[in-house]
């Protein structure tokens, strides 16, 4: 396609013709920057020009005339980029401003429930428990019967519990128990010499965190996913002193020196006798409040001694050894402790809740 040249008024003419001499003897930014004010700017350039040129010319050069601002525009616009690239990148190391403020990084943190996890397990760790994990999709044998719950209890039911279509007897476990179970059958095994596991290690303590689940309408106490961790100690002549003390001193290291806690009796099929905890509200201080409905406590674990039936189930004779075990909800202590009224806050992962979390001892 012939360009018509002859059509550009001839300032502009001139101009274009000088362009590649300025273009190549430009020396810095600034000064690309001024040619492409001129040739390129928004106003009063010489693109600016010809596009109201355009306008006024007749229709028998109209296409001639666009045809050449096209050509012309995409040649200056190029060649501008290009030098300024040029000039950039040869400058790029003397180019950089020492006394600039770096730019804000937002830092990073652990979520608030992984964090209370990580300090429950510590202060257990410090009394010498380890921790051993299980799965989240569990046997029913595992998950209710080892632990002495009943053919018929209603936690079993459809309705409570999520069970696998294609495999009845399979189930997302409802509760971080069902590792009691599995740690119990393997340390009731023996080796060559008749000796058991758990003979041989005299004893065992452990924790298991976990995720556990239920068919629970969300709200805010409730999800059908929450966390727990499960505490379980086997060794000889274990009583309720044991698990008082234990758990006294661990809710004390946990929730502050200044914790009151308080046992009362409770039921749960795989502890015999077994007992709710209790710690004064911290929010009213004891006096009632929305929080503790009142009644001045909120119950943060379930604990007992080991029903014999669970240790028999699993092959431990429950003549010779005897045990705690306890299970708190991760969640449920977090809103304690960080005076928060709805659970769904831990789940819904907006930023400004858990920044604000970070505050939270
Ligand atoms: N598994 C119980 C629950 O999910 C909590 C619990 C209660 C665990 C008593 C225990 C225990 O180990 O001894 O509600």
């Amino acid at each position: 396609m012939n360009l018509r040249f002859d059509l550009l008024p001839s300032d502009i003419a001139e101009a274009h013709q000088q362009f590649e001499g300025w273009i190549s003897t430009a020396r810095d930014v600034n000064e690309v920057n001024r040619l492409k004010g001129v040739f390129t700017g928004r106003k009063a350039s010489h693109l600016t020009t010809l596009t109201e040129l355009l306008k006024q010319t007749p229709k028998e050069s109209k296409s001639d005339l666009g045809a050449l601002i096209n050509h012309l525009k995409i040649t200056w616009e190029t060649a501008l980029s290009l030098r300024l690239d040029q000039l950039i990148s040869k400058n790029s190391t003397s180019s950089i401003d020492l006394t600039l403020t770096p730019p804000v990084i937002p830092l990073g943190a652990v979520h608030p429930i992984q964090r209370l996890e990580a300090q429950i397990v510590s202060v257990f760790r410090s009394l010498g428990y380890h921790v051993e994990e299980g799965p989240e999709v569990e046997t029913e044998e595992n998950n209710f019967d080892g632990l002495n719950i009943t053919p018929s209890h209603p936690a079993r039911r459809s309705s409570d519990t999520f069970y696998f279509q294609n495999h009845p007897h399979l189930l997302l476990r409802t509760h971080t128990s069902p590792v009691q179970v599995r740690v119990l059958k393997r340390l009731s095994q023996k080796n060559k010499e008749g000796v058991s596991l758990l003979e041989s290690l005299e004893g065992i303590r452990f924790l298991s965190p976990g995720r556990v689940y239920r068919k629970d309408e969300i709200d805010p106490t409730h999800s059908p996913m929450f966390q727990q961790v499960e505490g379980m100690l086997i060794g000889k002549n274990i009583g309720l002193h044991h698990l008082k003390g234990t758990l006294s001193y661990a809710m004390k290291a946990l929730l502050g020196a200044e914790a009151d806690v308080r046992f009362r009796p409770g039921y749960f099929p795989f502890v015999e006798p077994g007992c709710e905890v209790d710690v004064r509200c911290p929010l009213c201080k004891g006096q009632g409040c929305r929080v503790c409905k009142s009644s001045g406590w909120i119950e943060i674990l379930g604990a007992g001694l080991v029903h014999p039936q669970v240790l028999s189930h699993a092959g431990i004779d429950p003549t010779v050894w005897s045990g705690f075990a306890f299970g708190m909800g991760i969640e449920r202590i977090a809103m304690i402790i960080s005076e928060c009224p709805d659970l769904r806050l831990f789940f819904e992962n907006d930023v400004r809740f858990l920044q604000s979390m970070r505050e939270v001892r």
